[in-house]
């Protein structure tokens, strides 16, 4: 990130996070403060969402390094306080700023409000040398809360590839048309994603794609090469019939109307009806007739039912790293049995010739091949055909599992 970031993009940042420790989603807290934050340029946005996202990436970190400097966020009351360290921490050692810049970015008079801690302190903790820290615990070089590193493997790589930036993904309409639209963009850069015939990444920072003819006619769609690559794992042949079973806002569900083409079908259901209204409208934006949303869809003749089951999201905490420290062992549990009663829940209902996707963000085991093993000890008839692990350090825009199940007899 380039140039000098203004008090403006900083005070959004710790705003942001102040609100993500008192309990609300990045996202949403990242939304309201750049709301609030008039007049700020794209670059000071942009710089705004990097840094708020960074400050809950690298949280365990900054918090030793506080520490280690005689500032533990212990001993500070006030959230915005442990936040203010925790960025000009941030900008100092993991922004690559002076302290006179990243001073610049929290000297009071800030509208950070309430705030109890001098500037005369925070300058304190950051004008020191990065204190020595113990380089063989990569839980805490990457800022991984202990469970979730080991759930991880204690995976460096993994760890660090979680806390990278991911570059901005599209999905081409219809599907083949990866050299036309590109050419279409003109001098906007894309790049075609290695494995992904139909996907790109935005080779910029900025969103003029956004304002493209390509994305306002509907030829481009955001789309993570993630969703794509689990789209391609169903395997859906132009006039086939497909239920997206766990549609939510409808990312994949576009992805398989465009691979089924106006002469197939496909049924889309969510049992949160807040998310499927997104997915209707969506769908009715992009002009496309052969999606409907039956209050409950048939499976029998259906030849591909995708479960995009809810898990943990620990693939794509590169986009939500809040949610690492949000997530408990707990929640684990509670979607590995949620993920194999919806696999049953939908094994009965499925034809005998119907092949069965099923699908997480989750990097972690127990979610699944433990949920696929379980599910194949309790449903005979279904066997494991083919499986996908992608690691996000292998991939752009995060890591996911994908396995396609189909029945053996009947
Ligand atoms: C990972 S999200 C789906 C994302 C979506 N497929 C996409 O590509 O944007 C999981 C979805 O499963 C839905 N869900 C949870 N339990 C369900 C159930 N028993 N039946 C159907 N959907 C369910 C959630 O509401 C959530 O939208």
């Amino acid at each position: 990130m380039s140039g000098l970031p203004s008090k403006k993009a900083a005070t959004a940042a710790i705003s942001a996070h102040v609100a993500v420790l008192k309990g609300e989603p990045l996202r949403l807290s990242l939304s309201k403060a750049l709301a609030k934050g008039e007049g700020m340029g794209g670059n000071e946005r942009r710089f705004a969402a990097f840094a708020t996202r960074e400050l809950s990436r690298h949280q365990r970190w900054l918090d030793r390094v506080a520490k280690e400097l005689g500032r533990a966020p212990s001993d500070f009351q006030l959230e915005e306080d442990r936040a203010v360290i925790r960025y000009a921490l941030w900008r100092r050692f993991k922004g690559a700023a002076t302290v006179e810049q990243a001073m610049r970015e929290v000297a009071l008079p800030g509208p950070v409000r309430p705030r109890s801690v001098p500037d005369a302190i925070v300058r304190g903790a950051i004008e020191q040398p990065l204190p020595p820290l113990p380089d063989d615990e990569p839980a805490l070089t990457h800022s991984f809360p202990a469970w979730l590193a080991e759930a991880l493997g204690n995976d460096a790589l993994v760890m660090a590839a979680l806390n990278r930036e991911s570059p901005l993904m599209l999905k081409v309409r219809p599907n083949g048309t990866r050299d036309e639209v590109q050419a279409l963009l003109g001098e906007i850069p894309t790049k075609p994603i290695d494995g992904v015939p139909d996907g790109l990444v935005l080779d910029e920072e900025g969103r003029r794609i956004f304002e493209s003819k390509p994305m306002k006619q509907g030829r481009l769609v955001v789309m993570d090469a993630g969703s794509q690559r689990i789209v391609q794992l169903c395997g859906a042949q132009p006039g086939q019939t497909v239920v997206d079973y766990c549609a939510g806002a409808g990312g994949k569900t576009i992805a398989l109307a465009d691979a089924v083409g106006e002469r197939g079908r496909v049924l889309a259901y969510d049992n949160s009806p807040r998310r499927l209204n997104e997915a209707k409208g969506r769908v009715k934006e992009l002009g496309i007739r052969h999606v409907s949303f039956p209050s409950m869809p048939r499976l029998d003749d259906a030849d591909v039912v995708l479960v995009d089951a809810p898990c943990s999201g620990t693939g794509t905490l590169a986009r939500e790293p809040d949610q690492k420290w949000k997530l408990k062992p707990a929640d684990v549990e509670k979607f590995a049995k949620t993920q194999g009663a919806l696999l049953d829940e939908v094994a009965a209902k499925v034809g005998s010739k119907t092949v069965l996707v099923y699908a997480t963000c989750s990097l972690l085991k127990a979610e699944d091949e433990a949920v696929v093993e379980a599910f194949l000890g309790r449903q005979r008839r279904f066997a494991l055909t083919e499986s996908l692990r992608v690691w996000p350090q292998e991939s752009l825009g995060g890591g996911f599992f994908a396995a396609r199940l189909t029945q053996t007899f009947g």
